[in-house]
């Protein structure tokens, strides 16, 4: 018997897995590790399964989350605040070391191992800290999500009613995929097993540049939308003193790094695995444009931070 541990399972992309691997393995074989447990939701209640109390920042809650695991998923923390995801990351792996766990699966991000892209260096760090730690891993380059374009198509909401997106840099492409094909992805390679001490990447399976989303983005709202690329300093201006961490020229200065990523074609990478791994196509990103067209404040407040 093989028993799971799962963290973030409250998550856009934990979830999923969570909803996937219930499908994959026996509920009895599956611990939830929440960061706050009081806010499982209703699928991991009425699941039946075992929940823990983890948080990355109290090793020792760790500790008692993941005693027993064979497999363990380590979703990354959701912050862009380089030195604390990476301290939160390294007391989980440290945590599953301790625990003797036999494989870590964890969730990094679909930029290159050499990226310029700022939000990859935790990812990095994590990947490199997780090979010399002598656990067996295997690590998951999970695609840009579908369902975060807006962050990338300068914080689009069509509810500004704007004409210029404006960008920093350069376009490039990005092989978009949703949550839901990552997650059940995700889950079936933990279940299945394979990939032992490799880096993999989870890619959609088509590449599509943010002008082509402004396209795409005219069609379905019927008016004109372009994209607009400027100096960072013109996007630093355009977006600073706007509500929230994306306001703050800190937070822009480090996101523009992401443009100089994508001009790299770091994103654009189509890899067949995860088309391979589920046995079907991926979701369309249009399916995902045409569903969350409306939704776009909520992705801002989740990721922003
Ligand atoms: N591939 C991409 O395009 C992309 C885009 C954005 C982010 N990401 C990264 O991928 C991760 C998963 O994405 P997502 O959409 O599932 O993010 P999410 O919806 O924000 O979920 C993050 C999960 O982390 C948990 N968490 C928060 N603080 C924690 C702590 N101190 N210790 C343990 N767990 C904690 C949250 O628990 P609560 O619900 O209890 O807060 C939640 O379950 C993110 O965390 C981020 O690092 C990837």
């Amino acid at each position: 018997m093989t028993k799971y541990v799962i963290t973030g399972a409250t998550g856009g992309l934990g979830s999923e897995v969570f909803k996937y691997l219930l499908k994959f393995v026996p509920a009895s074989d599956i611990i939830v590790s929440l960061y706050n447990p009081s806010g499982a939701t209703p699928l991991i209640k009425e699941s039946g399964v075992e929940i823990r109390r983890g948080d990355y920042g109290d090793p020792a809650s760790l500790d008692a989350a993941f005693a027993g695991a064979h497999k363990l998923l380590i979703v990354s923390y959701p912050s862009i605040a380089y030195e604390l995801r990476v301290q939160q990351h390294k007391n989980a792996i440290d945590a599953a070391k301790r625990a003797g766990v036999s494989r870590i699966y964890y969730t990094s991000l679909a930029f290159a191992g050499d990226s310029v892209a700022a939000v990859m260096r935790a990812h990095i760090d994590t990947e490199r800290y997780l090979k010399e730690s002598g656990l067996t891993y295997t690590v998951l380059r999970e695609g840009i999500y579908s369902e975060s374009y807006p962050l990338y198509f300068g914080f689009f909401d069509p509810a500004e009613g704007k004409e210029e997106i404006v960008v920093p840099h350069s376009d490039g492409p990005v092989a978009w995929v949703t949550r839901e094909d990552l997650g059940e992805g995700t889950a079936k390679i933990m279940a299945q097993g394979g990939f032992e001490n490799e880096i993999r990447l989870l890619s959609g399976s088509h590449s599509i540049t943010l002008s082509e989303i402004a396209e795409k983005v005219s069609s379905l709202l019927g008016r004109t939308v372009r994209l607009v690329v400027v100096s960072e300093d013109d996007y630093v201006k355009a977006n600073v003193g706007k509500p929230g961490p994306r306001g703050e020229e800190e937070f822009l200065r480090g996101w523009a790094t992401t443009y100089k990523a994508l001009a790299r074609g770091e994103a654009g990478v189509v890899d067949p695995l995860l088309q391979e791994v589920l046995g079907r196509e991926l979701t369309p990103f249009n399916d995902t444009l045409k569903t969350t067209l409306g939704l776009h404040g909520s992705i801002l407040k989740q990721y922003v931070k």
